[in-house]
């Protein structure tokens, strides 16, 4: 049998709707400088859909600070993973820099946030370990344990009591094993923007024996009084044993970093698979990092006008009826009921018809019927701009409850 077979039948959940989606839903190319105003197939659209919270991602100085630094070292420098031929002291200065930050007393850098975070659950746990998890915790979490061989338990959603269940399970089996136990949330979820429970986490050690992990991905940079993430926001940051996140999202960058004790940090420098046997991270992204960083931190006025957008945003879709969850961060997801044809077609009357692009999921990837716009503010966006996509998300959700997505709407060419 020739593997490729199965593929020419099934193409997989998302895959499946390769002819509808591709180029527009799924792969679109937004074009033109990096702004709250991008180019989609030709037309201005004004973008709420991406993670570039404080405004970097274009920032004159973090656009010279790459530039210079690629003009200086090139893309190749340094050659070789970081244990063999690829360090430098601009790697070690911004370890440093994060491990202060994040009242640490070492970080180590990761070539990405997703296999870095593979990489660090693959290297922590053996057999006789056991996980506790949220069920919604990202992909390089959920990856990341199965490559885990011994025992892990998952919990609903935010739910403490289930968690705690969980442990005193989990606990019996290390009791066996002589295994250790390791809990894994996030700060921010990147999809509902509710937070974490960390400081009801971090109380159940009192309880129980556990070191505790944390995703803050869309939390450094957003979360906390100096934008030192979710432990700081819940004052827990030294409850975390292991603080992770990514340059993606408010650093505006790629890669990411661990920081933790400094013979944790140890142990993953010399045993992390992903960083062991990848190339180091390239000069212009380490150099680039220092100066989002130096930014991040002096600059409290961009996370305030970060709030200011999105207490307009969050505040306008409640009071026009909308039902944004529990969100608790910059992530306001915007949720509707409806099939996944109405959903393609909300995007495409939006793009089209309004010229707002946002992200939209429908079922697989969230139950049947539920449809979610997820809206992305920003430090760059304007009170303008929230004004319109508010009266033009009012106009959508009147056509959506009058059923137009499903019977009279002109469908897009794609479909
Ligand atoms: C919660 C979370 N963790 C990890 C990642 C992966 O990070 P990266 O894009 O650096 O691989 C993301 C997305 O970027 C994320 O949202």
């Amino acid at each position: 049998m020739d593997i490729f077979n199965k593929i020419k039948s099934s193409m997989g959940p998302l895959g499946q709707y390769i002819r509808e989606i591709d180029d527009y839903i799924a792969f679109p190319k937004l074009e033109g400088e990096i702004s709250t105003k991008m180019k989609f197939k030709g037309k201005e659209c004004l973008v709420w859909s991406l993670n570039n919270y404080l405004g970097l991602a274009n920032h004159p100085e973090v656009r010279k600070a790459d530039s210079d630094a690629a003009a200086k070292w090139g893309m190749a420098y340094p050659m070789g993973a970081r244990m063999m031929s690829g360090q430098t002291k601009y790697h070690q200065q911004l370890e440093k820099e994060f491990a202060d930050f994040e009242q640490k007393e070492a970080a180590f850098l990761l070539n990405f946030g997703y296999q870095g975070m593979v990489s660090i659950i693959d290297s922590l746990l053996d057999r006789k370990d056991v996980v506790v998890y949220d069920a919604q915790a990202h992909a390089c979490i959920i990856d990341g344990l199965r490559m885990h061989i011994g025992k892990r338990f998952v919990y609903p959603h935010n739910d403490i009591q289930k968690c705690e269940q969980m442990l005193e399970k989990a606990t019996k089996i290390v009791e066996q094993t002589g295994g250790g136990i390791l809990v894994i949330t996030e700060g921010v979820f990147g999809m509902s923007g509710d937070q974490g429970k960390l400081k009801e986490i971090v109380n159940l050690k009192k309880k129980f024996n556990f070191r505790f992990l944390i995703d803050d991905a869309h939390g450094l940079g957003t979360m906390g009084k100096t934008g030192m993430g979710t432990g700081e926001e819940q004052g827990v940051q030294d409850g975390i044993d292991i603080y992770f996140a990514t340059f993606a999202k408010s650093m505006a960058g790629i890669g990411a970093f661990v920081a933790s004790d400094k013979y944790v940090v140890d142990y993953l420098r010399y045993n992390m698979r992903s960083q062991t046997y990848a190339k180091s991270l390239p000069m212009p992204m380490v150099i680039g990092a220092l100066k989002r960083l130096e930014l991040l931190k002096s600059h409290p006025e961009y996370k305030e006008k970060l709030y200011t957008i999105v207490n307009a945003l969050q505040s306008g879709l409640r009071e026009r009826g909308f039902n944004i969850g529990n969100t608790q961060s910059p992530v306001t997801p915007v949720y509707l009921s409806g099939e996944v044809a109405e959903a393609h077609n909300i995007a495409v009357d939006l793009r089209e018809n309004y010229g707002i692009f946002c992200s939209i999921v429908g079922y697989p990837v969230v139950p049947k019927g539920v449809i979610i716009i997820r809206l992305i503010p920003t430090a760059i966006h304007t009170l303008e701009d929230v004004k319109f996509t508010l009266d033009a998300f009012s106009e959508v959700k009147g056509k959506l409850d009058n059923k137009y997505y499903l019977t009279n709407f002109v469908k897009h060419g794609l479909v």
